[in-house]
């Protein structure tokens, strides 16, 4: 069977109308603040709180797979202090509630180019992933110094060297092969990206892997977003008609 005809039957076996992989792009931290008159880092500091209440609330809706949107690779260009402090609030986010991912059972992975990271942030990501890697509920991808263009060019390199040392055919070069590279390797892709803060556009993220992604634009800013608001773009997903390239189910004559 073709990819696309095995995306058609998963299509019309879907009858779930929920999510599995849900990502969001958290956006709209600094205008929150800025319209109250507040440093845009409170705004992230806010935003961290949703982000623990959409972890909880997804885990309770059975979400599979949640991947946040936290650092891009082009946020290094913003100034110096807003860095810092995006940078200690994920240290105090891991030292505050890793504890309870472990024990609610959440399975932390990080993707991004991992490299160029701080040390210390470095030790933290790998020791959320370590102390939550025997966990089976739900698993929380955070996206950290993270962009998708970079991320395919490590996996073309991966590739490139994986045939210069005849390990692989370039012949034998499949979609496959890509994604077993990328750094989502094993995670399905997304069902359902949301940004927040009324923009419309995917910045960057999970590129290869949103092929067939819905997508909800909610006009609240990150830091207002809520459980209801999560579950409105739930609705709105149980009402999308995925085709992914074929056609509806029943629309054949
Ligand atoms: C976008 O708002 C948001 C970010 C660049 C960072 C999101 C990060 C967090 C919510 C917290 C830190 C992460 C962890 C893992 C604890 P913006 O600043 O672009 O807002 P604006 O568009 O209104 O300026």
């Amino acid at each position: 069977m073709t990819t696309s005809e095995t995306a058609i039957r998963t299509a019309v076996r879907d009858t779930s109308r929920m999510p599995s992989h849900v990502a969001i792009i958290m956006d709209g931290n600094g205008r929150w603040a800025r319209a109250r008159g507040l440093p845009r880092t409170e705004g992230h500091r806010r935003g961290v709180q949703t982000l623990r209440d959409i972890v909880r609330h997804a885990g309770h809706r059975g979400v599979r797979y949640l991947t946040l949107y936290s650092f891009s690779s082009e946020n290094w260009s913003r100034p110096i202090e807003e860095v810092q402090t995006l940078m200690l609030l994920l240290k105090i986010f891991v030292r505050r509630d890793l504890a309870e991912l472990v024990s609610s059972n959440v399975k932390v992975r990080v993707i991004g180019e991992r490299a160029d990271l701080p040390a210390d942030i470095l030790g933290l990501l790998l020791e959320a992933e370590a102390r939550t890697a025997g966990n089976d509920g739900l698993t929380l991808v955070v996206a950290f110094n993270y962009g998708a263009r970079n991320e395919i060019a490590r996996a073309m390199r991966a590739i490139a060297a994986d045939i210069s040392a005849g390990r692989i055919n370039a012949d034998a070069v499949t979609e496959a092969t890509i994604g077993a590279r990328l750094d989502t390797a094993d995670i399905p892709d997304p069902d359902l990206i949301i940004r927040t803060s009324g923009e419309q556009r995917l910045s960057n993220f999970l590129l290869w892997q949103a092929a067939y992604a819905e997508f909800y634009f909610s006009p609240v800013m990150w830091p207002d977003f809520s459980a209801a608001e999560f579950d409105v773009a739930l609705e709105a997903f149980g009402a999308r008609d995925r085709r992914y390239g074929g056609i509806a189910v029943g629309a054949e004559a």
